[in-house]
């Protein structure tokens, strides 16, 4: 596994790299697909039967959307993560999205920011992947949201894309591996949008599910220890949770100011007010998903806290108060036992992660 510390000017690339796959999903790229997933069960990789299963989401979660323009296919996805794992899509090759994305950390990292990913922002803790096909904005800050903002993306950051991301598809043009791989996959050589549709259709295969959680909510009224169940009520009512960490995935897809960040005169991070320019956005972020998030400490988008009893502190404090706190961010007077409740609750909504290999 890669854990190379990397270097700014790398991570420059890198974090454009791992944006590009989501800013440029909504352009249509009309090639024939060479073996749609769902009519063929024969495919060039020996795998194919296994990719097969992976497909379909683990209890818990519902079929995965994939884009009418990039349906889903074998060569595509194999294609994706031989890029996902590939240190050549960083300037000196020592990164891959895999340093930052660890399969063995949750597809998260354990550093508190992994400074430079996300361009100019930077300093933000690096989310996991899995269940991102889900969301329905990506980055802390939803700065990429529908499909047409995802065409729009690559405009808006003309600068910073302009010098990279040509630089990695003439490098992978040069590499005969991937000369074959993307021909047998859009039957064309390296561009930024089929790097992208690659990169993107491999991250859908990231998925997690069938926790204690999902396993109770099947039917299985054992598979919850007595102690989470006490912390699903609270999750549910008192501590009232899931008004922002609801479904499936544990978010509403949406935005809050939870106080985080807030040093008593501002904000370090504006977060989405930055994206939208709207004064009650400020200091919000994005409600992350809470599957796996037993594993995917440090917490919130700087990373500030560094466990789940940190977590449910802060939670229970009020958050911390500044002008655009939410309204719903209130004390919540837990007890100790409460407070360990809610914590094994938010443990048992580990299950089992699962992605194309
Ligand atoms: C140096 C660490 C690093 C590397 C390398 C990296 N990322 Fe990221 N990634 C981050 C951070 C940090 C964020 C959050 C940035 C933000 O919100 O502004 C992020 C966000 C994302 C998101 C949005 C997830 C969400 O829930 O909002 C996706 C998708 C993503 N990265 C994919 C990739 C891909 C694909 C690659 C490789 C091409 C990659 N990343 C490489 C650190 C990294
Ligand atoms: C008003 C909406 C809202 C409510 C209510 C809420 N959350 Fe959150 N939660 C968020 C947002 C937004 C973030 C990200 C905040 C940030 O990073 O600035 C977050 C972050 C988290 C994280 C960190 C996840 C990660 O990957 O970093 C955990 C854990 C969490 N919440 C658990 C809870 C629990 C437990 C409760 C109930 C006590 C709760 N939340 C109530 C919106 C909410």
């Amino acid at each position: 596994m890669i854990r190379t510390r990397p270097k700014p000017g790398t991570i420059a690339v890198y974090a454009l790299a791992g944006c590009v796959g989501w800013l440029v999903l909504g352009q249509v790229f009309a090639w024939e697909n060479p073996s749609p997933i769902g009519e063929r069960r024969q495919s060039p990789f020996a795998k194919a039967e296994h990719i097969w299963a992976e497909l379909s989401p683990p209890p818990g979660l519902p079929a995965v959307p994939f884009p009418k323009d990039s349906p889903p296919t074998h060569e595509k996805i194999e294609l994706g993560k031989q890029l996902f794992f590939d240190t050549k899509l960083s300037i000196d090759e020592t990164v891959s999205c895999s340093s930052c994305h660890n399969p063995e950390h949750a597809f998260a990292d354990t550093q508190v920011a992994s400074r430079g990913a996300g361009g100019q922002q930077g300093a933000r803790n690096t989310p996991t992947l899995i269940n991102a096909a889900f969301q329905p904005y990506q980055f802390w800050d939803g700065r990429v949201s529908s499909l047409e903002e995802q065409v729009l993306g690559p405009l808006q950051n003309k600068g910073e894309m302009g010098f990279s991301i040509p630089m990695i598809v003439e490098r992978l043009n040069r590499l005969p591996q991937y000369q074959s791989a993307f021909r047998r996959a859009f039957g064309s050589p390296v561009t930024r949008e089929n790097l992208a549709q690659a990169l993107a259709s491999f991250e859908r295969t990231i998925l997690s599910g069938n926790s204690a959680y999902d396993r109770y909510g099947a039917g299985n009224p054992a598979a919850l220890s007595r102690q989470a169940m006490e912390g699903m009520k609270l999750f549910d009512g008192k501590a009232h949770c899931r008004h922002c960490h609801q479904g499936y995935n544990f978010s509403d897809g949406l935005f809050h100011n939870v106080g985080v960040g807030w040093n008593g005169n501002s904000f370090a991070d504006e977060g989405r007010g930055a994206v939208t320019g709207i004064s009650k956005d400020r200091g919000a972020f994005k409600t992350p998903t809470l599957r796996q998030v037993a594993q995917t400490a440090p917490y919130m988008h700087d990373g500030s806290l560094p466990t789940l009893e940190a977590v449910v502190d802060f939670y229970d404090q009020g958050g911390k108060r500044n002008p655009h706190l939410d309204a719903l961010i209130q004390p919540l007077r837990l007890t100790p036992q409460e407070k360990e409740a809610l914590v094994a609750f938010l443990r048992s909504l580990s299950g089992e992660i699962s992605f194309y290999r």
